[in-house]
C-alpha cells in the first residue's frame, strides 16, 4: 500500500510526532509513505517527496511540520479538485491522510467524494474540531498560554497593574477558558458568551476591596464585545476559507478600562508563540496514536473518517460528522468562566 500525507492550515506542536508515526506504523504494515509539501498545494502542484524512516528520525519533539504547511483551498481553485485526484493517481496514492483543521478536514471530506480514500487526523491548537475530545496541538498552546500567564502575575503584582493576555481561538474559547483556568486568570472571555466592560470593571474593583492590587485578564481574539455585538477584526483581510483576519479585542478591553480606571492597562498578545516550541507530552502520545491509527484505518480500507479520540479510546469518525460549526466550550464547562465569583 502507498499512502500520501499532508499538513495544512494553522500548524501546532505534535504534527512531526503524527508524522513519525505514520511512517514507523506504516513499515511494520508495509506501507509505503509520500509526503506532500505546503497542505493542499502539494497535492494540487504535485509537490511531493519520499517520507523514510530516516526522514522522521529525531523529530518526535519538534514542533511545526516537516512538510510545511498553507492555506491552499483546492475547492476554491479552477480545477483544484482534478488536480489533486490526477496526483493521486500520478503518484500510485492508495490513500491520502490528511493533518489539519476544520479547513483541512472539509477538502478531505469533498475529496473523498471525489474518489479519493482520504483520512483525517485533527490537528489545531484551537481544539474546535467536532467529533473528538482534543485535537493535536491544544495541549502544546496551553502550556505556552498557562506559563505567560504565570510570567505576567509576577509583574503586575510589582506594579499593581492590570494586564490583558489575548490569545488566539476565532470562535471557541478552549485556548482562553482552560488556558485561564490553568494560568489563574482573574477574568476570563471566551468567544461563547458576549462580555461588556462594565462587568470586567466591576470585578476588578470588587478584587481591590479584597486587596487585591492586581488583576489578569484573559481574551480569546474571538470574544465578543456586547458593545459592537460581533468580533473585532484586525485586518480587513480573508483568507482562502474565508476567515477574517482577527485580532485588537485585548487593545479594545484595555482602552476602555484605562478610561474607566484612570490608569493604563496594558494588553500582550501571544500570537504565534501558542503555535511554536516542542509538543507537551499529551500531544505527542496523542500524535503517536493518531498516526498509528490512520494507517490501521488505511489497511483495514476504512475512508473518510478522522482519527478521533474519545476518553481514552481512539476511533474512526465520519468526516461528515467533523464538520458541524466549530466546537464550542460546551455548556458544562462554562462555570470554569467564573468559578470563584
Ligand atoms: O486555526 C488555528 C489558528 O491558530 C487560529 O487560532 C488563528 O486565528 C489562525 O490560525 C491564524 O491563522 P494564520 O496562521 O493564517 O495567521
Amino acid at each position: 500500500m502507498r499512502v500520501g500525507v499532508l499538513t495544512g492550515g494553522g500548524d501546532s506542536p505534535g504534527i512531526n510526532a503524527a508524522l513519525r508515526s505514520i511512517v514507523r506504523f506504516g513499515a511494520k504494515r508495509n506501507v509505503e509513505v509520500v509526503g506532500f509539501l505546503e497542505g493542499w498545494r502539494g497535492p494540487m502542484e504535485n509537490l511531493v517527496q519520499p517520507m523514510t524512516l530516516a526522514d522522521v528520525s529525531g523529530i518526535l519533539h519538534i514542533g511545526g511540520t516537516i512538510l510545511g504547511s498553507s492555506r491552499t483551498n483546492p475547492l476554491s481553485e479552477e480545477h483544484g479538485v482534478e488536480r489533486v485526484v490526477e496526483t493521486m493517481v500520478g503518484n500510485a496514492i492508495d490513500c491520502l491522510i490528511a493533518i489539519g483543521g476544520d479547513d483541512t478536514m472539509g477538502v478531505a471530506h469533498q475529496l473523498a467524494k471525489h474518489g479519493v480514500n482520504a483520512i483525517g487526523i485533527p490537528q489545531t491548537i484551537d481544539n474546535d474540531i467536532a467529533g473528538t475530545d482534543y485535537s493535536l496541538g491544544f495541549f502544546s498552546a496551553l502550556e505556552a498560554i498557562t506559563d505567560a500567564l504565570d510570567r505576567l502575575h509576577t509583574t503586575a503584582a510589582s506594579h499593581h497593574r492590570v494586564l490583558i493576555l489575548e490569545v488566539m481561538g476565532r470562535d471557541a474559547g478552549w485556548l482562553s477558558l482552560m488556558g485561564g483556568v490553568a494560568g489563574g486568570a482573574d477574568v476570563i472571555l471566551i468567544p461563547e458568551e458576549h462580555f461588556n466592560v462594565d462587568s470586567i470593571f466591576t470585578r476588578i474593583k470588587r478584587r481591590e476591596l479584597l486587596k487585591k492590587r492586581f488583576s489578569i485578564i484573559i481574551v480569546a481574539e474571538g470574544a465578543r464585545p456586547e458593545a459592537i455585538g460581533g468580533q473585532v477584526v484586525d485586518e480587513a483581510e480573508v483568507d482562502a476559507f474565508g476567515h477574517m483576519r482577527l485580532g485588537g479585542v485585548g487593545q479594545y478591553v484595555a482602552n476602555r478600562l484605562s478610561e474607566r480606571m484612570h490608569m493604563p492597562v496594558r494588553v500582550t498578545n501571544l500570537a504565534y508563540l501558542q503555535r511554536g516550541g516542542s509538543p507537551a507530552p499529551f500531544d505527542r502520545i496523542l500524535a503517536t496514536r493518531f498516526g498509528a491509527a490512520a494507517i490501521e484505518f488505511a489497511c483495514e480500507g476504512t475512508f473518510d473518517v478522522m482519527t478521533a479520540v474519545h476518553g481514552m479510546k481512539i476511533e474512526a469518525v465520519p468526516l461528515a460528522d467533523a464538520l458541524d460549526e466549530p466546537r464550542p466550550v460546551p455548556e458544562g464547562l462554562l462555570y470554569l468562566v467564573d468559578l470563584f465569583e
